[in-house]
């Protein structure tokens, strides 16, 4: 095997190496220096003068747009209605797709399960594992019940023998688990550096395009909630899914944060039992389900999901502070937008909320940032602070301004209808909103212009 060349490029000016510095002697910047394959020098140069040929073997020459072929790509579609969906309609042959997530999230169950769908109906799987072992993954599989004639089990990390099986067994889809514990094996640098998970995923991106497989890549998360790694993995990639929820709750939500083949707004919720991940079909009732009948700040939002409305509960708790500062703490929702919120309640509706601790959360674990859920945050903090509680069959749909007003919110449609479909009887949309669309028969919409309209209706006079 010819030896390959590495060598250090400063990730600030491009200056080459060959070893690696501290400090780049050019740009003076500490850290900077990444290890990577020295590329053949004369390749690019005759890329750019000589036209790229086709498959076919005719030149690549410039074309009129309206004279564009359109060709519909053609999707595989999964078992998984929730996870096609996610992905644009399922999954785009010879794309090269990334999924992060917390570890334990359910990153390898999902693909397991995917694996064996793809195996039974689809054509080949390689199932690569840089985590576990092939006695593992069979457990897990015999667990979830997966199986297939066409699906191979690799426990292996080497980049180069991953690349030599993929050539022998001709997979039309692999899945490496994880990015971070694949290597290369010319570079010096470690496992799971960013230098090594650059080229891991080059590598797996040239697979993909040039073998049309499909490839799915699972990456780790930092801390901070990014995948690990640097950022540049996922402009490489043509889609990039983020696994989430919690530890303590089942179900987990897996959302698109990149799609060159479909919509980012796209949700797909899944619930984890002992034999795998089930589709969540009806959201709403899921968030819905522990609600307490007749409790003091609660109320209810319908929030959209890409194009998917869903009822959450938001829950307030408002008490009187006891020592220094009023603390004001959020769980999946926005803290800026609580502290504004709660300001505007203060001026406007005449609450004093300055010596009053301020718990809020959107019940279930979800995380809700959008104008819509305004209103139902605010209903929810003058019922604690009053402790008076709404009718339980209300909703409340609005974004707040500064000046008290309820302002018109995107999809109000589908939002009643939701509403309606879970059997709420009433919902508090703005004013503005009101108009021609079609209202569904067996529920009251309320049009509100400004906050305290809203309450009043809502708590009745006072
Ligand atoms: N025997 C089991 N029965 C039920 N659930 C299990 C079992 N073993 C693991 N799990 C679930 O699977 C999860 C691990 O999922 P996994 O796909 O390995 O996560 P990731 O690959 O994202 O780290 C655990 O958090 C747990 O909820
Ligand atoms: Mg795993």
């Amino acid at each position: 095997m010819a030896k390959v060349k590495t060598q250090y490029v400063c990730q600030n000016c491009g200056y080459n190496s060959p070893r690696y510095l501290g400090r780049c002697p050019n740009c003076g910047n500490w850290n900077t220096l990444v290890e990577e394959i020295q590329k053949k020098e004369t390749s690019t140069s005759k890329v750019a003068t000589q036209p790229r040929i086709t498959l076919g073997g005719s030149r690549i020459q410039p074309e009129l747009l309206d004279k564009v072929a359109v060709h519909e790509t053609p999707r595989v579609k999964t078992e998984l209605l929730e996870l096609n969906r996610v992905l644009g309609g399922g999954i785009v042959p010879g794309s090269l797709v990334l999924i992060g997530g917390d570890p334990g999230i359910g990153k390898s169950t999902l693909l397991l399960q995917v694996s064996g769908q793809l195996a039974h109906k689809h054509g080949r799987v390689l199932y690569v594992s840089g985590e576990e072992s092939a006695t593992q993954i069979k457990m897990r599989a015999d667990r979830l019940d997966v199986g297939g004639d066409e699906f191979y089990l690799y426990p292996e990390t080497d980049m180069t023998a991953i690349k030599e099986n993929i050539s022998q067994l001709k997979p039309d889809y692999v899945i490496i688990d994880s990015v971070q514990t694949m290597q290369e094996p010319e570079m010096s640098s470690a496992v799971g550096s960013v230098a090594q998970i650059r080229e891991v995923t080059a590598d797996l991106m040239q697979l993909a395009k040039t073998n049309g497989i499909t490839v799915f890549v699972v990456g780790h998360v930092t801390k901070g909630g990014a995948i690990a790694g640097p950022k540049i993995l996922e402009h490489m990639v043509d889609t990039v899914l983020y696994f989430e929820g919690d530890q303590q709750r089942t179900y987990r939500i897996l959302r698109a944060v990149k799609n060159r083949f479909g919509s980012t707004n796209e949700i797909g919720i899944f619930e984890m039992r002992t034999s795998g991940l089930t589709e969540v079909t009806n959201p709403s009732e899921l968030f819905l389900e522990e609600r307490l009948q007749g409790a003091t700040g609660s109320a209810v939002v319908v929030s959209l999901e890409g194009t998917r409305p869903i009822l959450v509960e938001l829950q307030a708790l408002v008490t009187p502070t006891s020592f220094g500062n009023a603390k004001r703490t959020t769980t999946g929702l926005d803290h800026n937008r609580v502290s504004l919120i709660m300001a505007v309640l203060e001026k406007r509706a005449g609450l004093l909320l300055q010596n009053q601790d301020a718990y809020l959360k959107a019940a279930g674990g979800v995380k809700l940032d959008e104008p819509a859920i305004d209103l139902a945050l605010a209903v929810s903090l003058v019922s604690s602070y009053r402790d008076q509680e709404t009718r339980q069959s209300d909703c409340f749909i609005g974004e707040l301004g500064l000046t008290g007003e309820v302002r018109s919110v995107t999809h109000i449609e589908q939002r009643v209808m939701e509403a309606a479909k879970i059997g709420f009887k009433r919902v508090f949309v703005p004013q503005n909103n009101l108009g021609d669309w079609q209202v569904p028969t067996n529920i009251e919409v309320v049009g509100v212009k400004t906050l305290n309209q809203a309450l009043k209706l809502a708590f009745g006079e006072r």
